[in-house]
């Protein structure tokens, strides 16, 4: 059995505007391997989300769409597929959590029968096994009480609660992959914490592989297996979570972990390096990052750099990369 679930190759999205489209998404290639935790780090803006939305079809605009490329799940292009068998990945084989739980579960439906509503769309149980599946999944997240919680409405939930019912909500139908897009970045740091050690229990348990969406290089540190690192639209660096905090070989990897706030406030967001990130209609041609790149010179002005090997499992877009942190931290 190969040990990767979701191969993207190529990804591309494109917004249309007033010009000719423009990729916001552009060529996003990263493989997610089975039981692991890849985090997907970047500034706002660089496409994070987007690309997690590209991957189970729902676009944030109308005004956004997929050009091209391709993500393999299960042997099957999602990109490729109709929207009634993608409406059965989604939820399926691909669940998802957001910052903001109060805006994706349904407050007029109690949390249990959202949970049991997900079963009976993706499988054909009874009423009866889809409660007993639900509650059991309420207890896995750590609802205390499962089988009274079950007949709550989400505004009778604390923050941190409800987050875990969003959750149990996205394992309802036991998926492979769990995209989780900054899914503590509005809790107080116990309860964060509290819900990164659920999130890598249920990795340990379940086995699920999760696509970890942050700004925040603390969590990722505890988090993560592995690191890919997004700017503008491209992921600039990939490799091992030891390959990328502290011997990252981008230039602009090399500046977010400078710019990492101290040892002591892990629920504090990096600061931003020098200078704007790209903006949509001003893509920089070449490598997107030289209007801050301090090593820039003429050709990463004109050609993009590929994504190339620095390591066996370590890839990193430079036409130069740093030999080591400090070099761009001094
Ligand atoms: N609905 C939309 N219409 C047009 N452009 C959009 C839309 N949503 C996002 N974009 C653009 O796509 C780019 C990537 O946005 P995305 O939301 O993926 O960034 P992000 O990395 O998730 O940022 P953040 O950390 O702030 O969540 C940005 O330039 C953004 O302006
Ligand atoms: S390709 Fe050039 S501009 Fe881009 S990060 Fe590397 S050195 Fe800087
Ligand atoms: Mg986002």
């Amino acid at each position: 059995m190969s040990d990767t679930v979701l191969s993207v190759r190529d990804l591309t999205v494109v917004v249309h505007g007033d010009g000719p489209p423009e990729a916001i998404v552009d060529g996003v290639s990263f493989d997610l391997k089975r039981g692991e935790i890849l985090g997907l780090v970047g500034e706002s803006g660089s496409g994070k989300s987007v690309t997690s939305r590209a991957l189970i079809r729902l676009l944030p605009g109308a005004r956004l769409g997929i050009a091209g490329g391709s993500a393999v799940l299960g042997g099957r292009d999602i990109l490729a597929l109709d929207e009634n068998s993608v409406r059965a990945v989604r939820g399926g084989e691909i669940g998802m959590i957001f910052q903001n739980p109060s805006s994706h579960l349904d407050p007029v439906m109690t949390i249990g029968r959202q949970i049991a509503e997900s079963i009976r769309f993706h499988r054909s149980v009874s009423r009866g096994e889809a409660r007993r599946q639900a509650i059991d999944i309420l207890r896995q997240v750590g609802i205390p009480d499962p089988e009274r919680r079950y007949d709550a409405y989400p505004h009778e939930f604390s923050g941190g609660m409800r987050q875990r019912a969003m959750i149990a909500v996205a394992l309802a139908c036991d998926p492979d992959v769990l995209i989780a897009d900054e899914p503590t970045t509005a809790l107080d740091v116990t309860v964060q914490a509290q819900i990164l050690k659920l999130l890598m229990d249920l990795r340990d348990t379940r086995g699920v592989s999760i696509i970890f969406i942050t700004h925040d290089l603390g969590v990722v540190s505890q988090i993560c297996d592995r690191v890919a690192v997004m700017y503008g639209g491209r992921i600039v660096e990939v490799g091992d979570k030891r390959d990328i905090i502290g011997n990252g070989r981008h230039p602009y990897t090399a500046g977010l972990v400078a710019c990492q706030p101290a040892e002591g406030h892990p629920g504090e967001r990096v600061r931003t390096i020098a200078g704007q990130p790209p903006r949509v209609g001003q893509m920089p041609p070449g490598c997107r990052f030289h209007p801050r790149c301090p090593k820039a010179d003429a050709v990463c002005m004109q050609t993009r750099p590929p994504l190339e090997a620095s390591g066996t499992a370590h890839l990193v877009a430079c036409h130069h990369p740093v030999l080591n942190a400090q070099e761009v931290a001094s």
